[in-house]
């Protein structure tokens, strides 16, 4: 079956349907009820620019008696999982992304490991690269009636790629606002409040360095203040040899920026004049399910917000093969991406392709 936000559809070709949405001029979500290892192996090859997906844990499901998550093991499920995850290899370009959002589950008391041995599962014997391990940080525990270890507030995000380089990354697009810098009595003061006026005494006063490497940091550091006044760079620090602690290794054997102390007696670390970029830890509460009729699992759009922006190109595809709800539908939507989600259960189905038709 398949769904066109509040149009229900029934086709035998999965193909045939998708290749039709994927040249029609809208970005409404193709919804797919279906198991996710059957659908995806009717689409075609290297034809999906992004998956963002959350699949349900193991042997903790409660709100549909259908599908993964319900084997007898952790290893069935992992490669259960780990065959579906092979079909979107094929399906996905090669400068495509995989996130995985996935919880780990405790045993008789053992925390499993579930994320990790999974990621080694799609590395190690499906060649996948992985980029980044994200720490979701939920900020806030669930209901946690333990008395011998630590409540559980975090879940894993992998990035996957299918290839080392040349893979589909708009780092821009995901930098948060740069600050400004300002002009005060003529003199420019970054975004954090630097102005030189310290490093320029600190120059002087050092005597770690010699009379000509003090003339080439005082220049060096004119320099920069220049390019700040001038918008191209919005903030610096000055690492000057025996004044700063240093970000890197001492030793200038493993530390390129340790052999330009040594050699200069100073370096820059440049920030981004469009903003840094995002760390692998993002504290981002989950949906409230709380006031919710049924049971199920949303996780919070703001989660797919970095993976869509920084790995599917403004006229890409982004997939989702466990969509529930539809969030990483509605998310695609929302940044003007097309969007594919498969769910087994024609129940979330048809709450998802609601869900998305309201943002008419
Ligand atoms: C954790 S939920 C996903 C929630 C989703 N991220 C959201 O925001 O609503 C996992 C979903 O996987 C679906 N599912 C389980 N086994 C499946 C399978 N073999 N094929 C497709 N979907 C499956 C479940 O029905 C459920 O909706």
């Amino acid at each position: 079956m398949v769904f066109l936000c509040d149009m229900l559809i029934t086709i035998k070709n999965t193909k045939q349907y998708f290749d039709q949405y994927i040249a029609a001029p809208y970005i409404q979500p193709l919804f797919i009820q279906g198991d996710a290892i059957e659908i995806l192996s009717q689409l075609p090859s290297e034809s999906i620019d992004c998956c963002m997906t959350s699949p349900p844990y193991w042997a903790k499901r409660l709100y549909s008696m259908k599908g993964i998550g319900l084997e007898e093991n952790y290893k069935e499920y992992i490669g259960n999982l780990a065959k579906i995850f092979l079909q979107l290899k094929r399906v996905l370009k090669n400068s495509g992304s995989f996130w995985l959002n996935i919880g780990d589950t405790y045993n008789s008391k053992k925390l499993l490991g579930i994320p990790w041995r999974l990621a080694f599962e799609l590395t190690d014997r499906q060649g996948w690269i992985l980029r980044n391990d994200v720490i979701w940080n939920k900020v806030k525990g669930g209901l946690d009636n333990t008395k011998d270890r630590l409540g559980n507030t975090h879940e894993y995000i992998f990035h996957f790629v299918k290839q080392e380089k040349a893979y589909y990354y708009d780092a821009d697009a995901i930098r948060s606002e740069p600050g400004k810098s300002i002009l005060r009595n003529g003199a420019v003061i970054s975004a954090t409040g630097v102005s030189g006026v310290r490093y320029r005494r600190q120059i002087e006063l050092s005597t770690a360095l010699s009379e000509e490497e003090k003339r080439n940091a005082y220049q060096a550091l004119e320099e920069l203040l220049n390019e700040i006044r001038e918008g191209k760079l919005s903030d610096f620090r000055m690492i000057i040899r025996k004044q700063q602690r240093t970000t890197h290794s001492d030793s200038v054997k493993v530390s390129g920026r340790a052999k330009e102390l040594e050699q200069k007696g100073f370096y820059f670390l440049r920030y981004h004049p469009n903003g840094s970029k995002p760390r692998d830890v993002w504290d981002i509460m989950p949906e409230d399910t709380q006031k919710r009729k049924k049971h199920y699992a949303p996780y919070p759009e703001d989660l797919c917000k970095i993976p869509i922006l920084a790995t599917c190109p403004k006229d890409g595809v982004v997939i989702d093969p466990f969509s529930g709800t539809g969030t990483t539908m509605l998310t695609a939507m929302r940044f003007n991406r097309k969007s594919v989600g498969i769910d087994i259960s024609e129940e979330y189905i048809e709450i998802a392709s609601k869900r998305c038709s309201y943002l008419f």
